[in-house]
């Protein structure tokens, strides 16, 4: 058999068993979480600096919150979004944040705030950064607590 078409062969033979192995793992499984390394060190930071320029003022110097905005770390914020996705969390800041002004910070910077945040509780970090597309971060599932 010539070669190309013994590698075909198999390529497809071990897709078929991919895709029946696929069939017997519950959806969740196969999804990625903030858990699986999701953002890089130097991502975050990046992020670091650009929080305390653009979010501090409102939830505090140690993301505690502040008189209106609430804590973007710990307990209540991580059980506030557990279940969602980090496309919804990205939306958020995306369309919301800063309150004031949400254009005055772009996309990417965004992408870099929210590695910050990630770091900041405690996620672990990863191989590649977090993506500025809302349709790329919709595939990751905010999940409060370590499975
Ligand atoms: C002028 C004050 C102000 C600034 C600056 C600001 N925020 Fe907010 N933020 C708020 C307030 C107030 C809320 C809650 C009410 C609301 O959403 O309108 C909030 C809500 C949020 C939430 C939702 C939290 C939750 O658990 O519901 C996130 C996430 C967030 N802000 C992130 C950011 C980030 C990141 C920045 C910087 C890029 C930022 N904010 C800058 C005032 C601010």
């Amino acid at each position: 058999m010539e070669e190309t078409t013994r590698r075909a062969i198999m390529a497809i033979t071990s897709f078929g068993a991919l895709a029946a192995a696929g069939a017997q793992v519950p959806a969740a499984a196969q999804e990625r979480s903030v858990w699986d390394g999701v953002y890089t060190a130097e991502q975050a930071a990046r992020g670091g600096p650009l929080y305390a320029t653009e979010c501090a003022a409102c939830h505090g110097a140690e993301l505690e919150g502040g008189e209106i905005a609430p804590p973007l770390e710990g307990r209540e914020f991580v059980w506030k979004w557990n279940g969602l996705t980090v496309g919804d969390l990205f939306e958020r800041l995306r369309v919301s944040m800063p309150l004031d002004a949400p254009s005055r910070v772009s996309r990417t910077q965004k992408a870099d705030i929210l590695a910050y945040l990630f770091s900041r509780n405690k996620f672990p970090v990863g191989e590649s950064e977090l993506a500025s597309r809302t349709a790329w971060l919709t595939q990751i599932r905010f999940v409060a607590v370590k499975p």
